[in-house]
């Protein structure tokens, strides 16, 4: 799959010098945010015809990578494709990064804190290269789609080899082999990107939670937001592609499937020779024998009688839908562009209760949005009393350059913000408990995950709407559902004993 060469900005042509116009299209093509903007009608290409290059192949024998990720589950599984990768190149990985021939950061964009931590320990990998000049450090994921970043690492991060963004992936082998052999940062990032990428590696961790790409992009444009100028244009894999790697990941015993798109209900929107959405995908995929299917993100825009029909056949589709409201205040939605008000999300809430029984629902909310008042705040304290989440990501607005929230006047002080995150916590956290205190004694069919974090006697496990279970019981249990009884809730997490091992 060849690209056209783009044109580099002039600041940073001047920032490293290649000698010829062709060294130079070959390592530089660094991002724009502008260009990602974009939005072309030209037809989605689905690429089927992915290979490791003859000459790259076998070239990591005896050598170790460290895949290092940042940010959300499509990141997770993106770095599964990069470890793929590297695996099928003769690679193997090592959680040390002392050991490692290959360093890779791939990196979430998201928020000001998220680009700090990276900036952070790139600054802690001078020491590595220093001790390893054959050492290959590069940046990936959607910090590298921002110019700003790979300005930055061009004239602070000089012990980086390598940039790539979230559409040149399949490019690696490639890379890595012009890092290796130049002296120059090698530096490959699309901005403008419609094609998909099929076949290529994945290197899936243990075989029980599968994470599925379901599509790539986003197009809503929510004015806080980087993700669809890091990720672009929304696009759909084929709906045989994604129910033949779910039927593989069957076959190969995974008990849980996740299904990926920054925007799912949104699924099959840019086919132009057929109609199918996310409702018919899911009618298909419920079918092929794999206990819990779930998916992530729901935009409550999107979400259609049609979903809420099939979700209510229940069966392997559980009852738990994450469903991010970001603000309960009408106005505020407004200048955050989420294109809903109050009153839609609520109603959707109410048909989804009404046709889910039990179902549980959590939610993304931001604090601290520009020019949100007190009342516009206590909108969303509202909002969470009466939907009543099991759970929230909670998060301080956060501005990121070439956003249009950026420009916006920020009148809410950070003391301000704090106060609202910490209240707006409490209450998810009430309310959390309240509703964990009804599973008391009941028996819920747990997925086994493995130890827990701060006690390896104590095993953890989810239930169907991913509540955090400790039980005591034998480790050969990871990887099979078993039933606990609940005897104490807590506010986050439940504790029990195991009843009986079930077959599901
Ligand atoms: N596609 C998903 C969300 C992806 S980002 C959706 O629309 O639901 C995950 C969450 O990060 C968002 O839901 C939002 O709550 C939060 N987020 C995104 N941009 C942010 C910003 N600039 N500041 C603070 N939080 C942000
Ligand atoms: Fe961001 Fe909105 Fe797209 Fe989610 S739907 S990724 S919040 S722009
Ligand atoms: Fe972060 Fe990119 Fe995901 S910005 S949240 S890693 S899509």
């Amino acid at each position: 799959m060849m690209k056209e060469t783009k044109e580099a900005t002039p600041d940073l042509k001047s920032a490293k010098s290649p000698k010829t116009t062709a060294d130079f299209a070959k390592y530089f093509q660094p991002p724009s945010l502008k260009d990602a903007k974009k939005r072309g009608k030209e037809e989605i290409q689905v690429h089927y015809d992915f290979v490791i290059p003859e000459d790259m192949q076998g070239i990591g024998k005896g050598k170790r990578y460290h895949v290092r990720t940042y940010g959300c589950q499509m990141n997770e599984h993106d770095s599964e494709t990069i470890s793929g990768i590297l695996q099928q190149m003769g690679y193997t990985s090592t959680d040390e990064v002392e050991d490692a021939d290959v360093i890779l950061f791939n990196t979430c964009a998201i928020r000001e804190n998220a680009e700090d931590k990276v900036f952070g320990e790139l600054g802690h990998m001078k020491r590595l290269k220093n001790n390893n000049p054959n050492l290959i450090l590069g940046v990936c994921g959607c910090m590298s789609q921002e110019e700003k970043v790979v300005n930055k690492i061009l004239k602070s991060y000089t012990q980086v080899d390598l940039i790539f963004g979230t559409h040149n992936i399949h490019r690696l082998p490639e890379l890595l082999r012009d890092a290796m052999f130049s002296k120059e940062m090698v530096i490959e990032v699309w901005s403008k990107e419609g094609d998909i990428v099929e076949n290529m590696p994945k290197l899936r961790e243990g075989n029980t939670k599968g994470w599925v790409n379901i599509m790539y992009g986003c197009d809503k444009f929510c004015t806080y937001c980087i993700v669809p100028y890091t990720r672009g244009k929304e696009r759909s894999r084929r709906p045989e592609d994604v129910i033949a790697e779910v039927r593989d990941l069957a076959r190969q015993g995974f008990k849980e499937i996740m299904l990926l798109g920054q925007n799912v209900n949104a699924y099959g929107k840019d086919f132009e020779d057929i109609q199918y959405g996310f409702g018919d995908l899911l009618d298909e995929i419920r079918k092929i024998d794999i206990p819990r299917i779930r998916f992530t993100t729901s935009h409550p825009r999107d979400f259609d009688d049609h979903l809420i029909e099939v979700l209510a056949h229940g069966g392997n589709l559980v009852e738990q839908i994450h469903l991010p409201v970001q603000s309960g205040s009408t106005e505020v939605l407004k200048r955050m562009a989420r294109k809903y008000t109050r009153e839609h999300y609520l109603e959707l809430v109410r048909k989804i209760k009404a046709a889910i029984p039990n179902a549980s629902l959590s939610s993304d909310i931001i604090v601290g949005f520009p020019g949100e008042t007190d009342e516009q705040f206590e909108e969303t304290i509202s909002m969470v009393e009466e939907v009543r989440y099991d759970f929230a990501y909670t998060f301080i607005y956060s501005p990121r350059e070439g956003t249009p929230a950026a420009v916006m006047e920020d009148n809410v002080p950070m003391e301000v913000k704090k106060q609202r995150l910490y209240r707006l916590n409490e209450v998810l956290g009430r309310i959390s408990l309240e509703q964990n205190k009804k599973l008391q004694d009941q028996v819920l069919e747990v997925l086994v995950e493995g130890e827990s974090k701060n006690n390896p006697d104590v095993l953890a496990g989810r239930t169907r709407t991913n509540k955090l279970v400790h039980f005591t019981g034998d480790k050969s249990l990871i990887g099979q559902y078993v039933h606990v009884k609940i005897n104490d809730a807590k506010t986050w997490t439940l504790h029990g004993e195991i009843v009986t091992k079930v077959e599901v």
